[in-house]
């Protein structure tokens, strides 16, 4: 049984990312959509709201599990959950150079090795900030999102509903 693991934020989970993932589980038997907060980072959606999105998007997949990673290190989570592999998608030369340090260190910290799967270009233009920014200045984003994704996206803010 192979597992592997997709890290991110996933704030918010987005087209691409369901992209990389579904060819993911054509590789692995088990796929564990890990689902990370970051102490330095600000988010759009909270943990709570992110793992949701993830859930409703994906759960009915069969061997996907989606869970929250924590604040911990990815390699160890990786060790907890008897993961083979890290999947990740690179769309530009940009996210290899930055990936590639990362994948290193997790090999050295645990011995999982990363696997990198070329983001189809359909989807290499996508990101969550620029969706977030698109989004929020009026841009139709309908066709890069899940729609669970999208109706929180467009929800009017509370107290101007
Ligand atoms: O969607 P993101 O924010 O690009 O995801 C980044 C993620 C979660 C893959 C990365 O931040 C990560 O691996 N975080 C866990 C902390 C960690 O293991 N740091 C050392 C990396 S070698």
């Amino acid at each position: 049984m192979r597992r592997a693991v997709c890290p991110g934020s996933f704030d918010p989970l987005h087209n691409g990312h369901l992209e990389i993932i579904a060819r993911a589980s054509n590789l692995f038997d088990e796929i564990i959509v890990a689902v990370s907060t970051n102490p330095a980072k600000t988010y759009r959606f909270s943990i709570d709201e992110r793992l949701q999105m993830a859930r409703e998007t994906l759960s009915a997949l069969r061997g996907i599990t989606i869970e929250a990673m924590g604040e911990g290190l990815l390699a160890d989570f990786c060790r907890r959950h008897g993961a083979d592999a890290i999947v990740k998608g690179v769309r530009t030369s940009a996210d290899l150079a930055f990936e590639v340090p990362m994948a290193t260190m997790n090999r050295h910290l645990t011995g999982v090795e990363t696997v990198f799967l070329a983001a189809d270009p359909g989807y290499a233009h996508l990101s969550s900030s620029l969706l977030k920014e698109v989004g929020s200045l009026g841009g139709d984003i309908s066709g890069f999102v899940p729609r669970s994704v999208y109706r929180r996206m467009t929800a009017p803010p509370p107290g101007r509903a």
